[in-house]
């Protein structure tokens, strides 16, 4: 979708004026500072920025697991501040997938079941298909009755990249999704991602420290000073 197509629309994420503070002991953080952000239908935009820049609780905020402290947040044309946690997880349900930075994998479900969750409240008869082609897709078809601890980083991630987008929500959240994984199951992964961008018009939001994965992605933010700048693809460096 070219970007002046994209712009027409409603933007699929808005944020203005998103603010985080958290207190840490005596001290007030201010992890995120008057942050603006619009994300377009089908657009895949990548957000790097150093440790602690606060990616994590950027994502966290934009899919509506953590409250701002202050600014404005839409999803999906919605207002997150109208909703309770509930209102938030139902907005969400089956339109928001989520890859963790750590996975968050129940550990006592097997792979397949962890994959079948988010499907748990959808129509349909055909889930544990779905779940073992997704988890075929991810090169995980044979992993699945294996419990979180009987896999490894790379394989949990993966396991979690599946849960995403079982089904087959209309933007993905995932925050370092390549970082466990070796270069040739990385780039495996990257083309699932982009494949889906294309042929079902996933939205992804993704943090990355990949530059081979941000150059792929249409635009590409930078988290500074609790602030997101544009930054030029080709400054990217592959
Ligand atoms: N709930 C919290 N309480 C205190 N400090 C926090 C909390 N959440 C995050 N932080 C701090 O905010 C900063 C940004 O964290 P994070 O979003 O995880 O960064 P990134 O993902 O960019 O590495 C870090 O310094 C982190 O320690
Ligand atoms: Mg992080």
């Amino acid at each position: 979708m070219s970007d002046s197509h994209a712009r027409e629309t409603t933007p699929i994420l808005h944020a203005r004026g998103l603010g985080k503070q958290v207190d840490s002991g005596e001290r007030r953080l201010d992890i995120l500072t008057g942050l603006d952000l619009d994300v377009f239908p089908g657009e895949s935009v990548a957000i790097l920025g150093s440790s602690g820049a606060g990616k994590s609780t950027l994502l966290g905020l934009l899919a509506g697991l953590d409250t701002p402290t202050h600014g404005e947040l839409m999803l999906f044309g919605k207002s997150l501040q109208s909703l309770d946690e509930d209102g938030r997880a139902q907005l969400r349900a089956g339109r928001v997938g989520f890859v963790f930075q750590n996975f968050q994998l129940l550990p006592t479900l097997t792979a397949l079941e962890n994959v079948l969750l988010p499907l748990e409240l959808m129509p349909g008869r055909d889930h544990q298909s779905r779940g073992r082609d997704w988890l075929g897709r991810v090169g995980l078809g044979e992993r699945l009755d294996h419990l979180p601890k009987q896999l490894s980083g790379g394989e949990q991630q993966r396991v979690a990249v599946a849960r995403a987008f079982v089904t087959e929500p209309e933007l993905v959240f995932a925050d370092e999704p390549t970082g466990n994984l070796d270069r040739a199951t990385g780039r495996k992964v990257i083309d699932l991602l982009f494949a889906l961008n294309r042929e079902a018009g996933t939205t992804l939001v993704l943090v990355t420290h990949d530059h081979h994965l941000a150059r792929r992605c249409q635009r590409c933010l930078q988290l500074d000073g609790g602030r997101l700048v544009e930054l030029d693809r080709d400054e990217v460096e592959a």
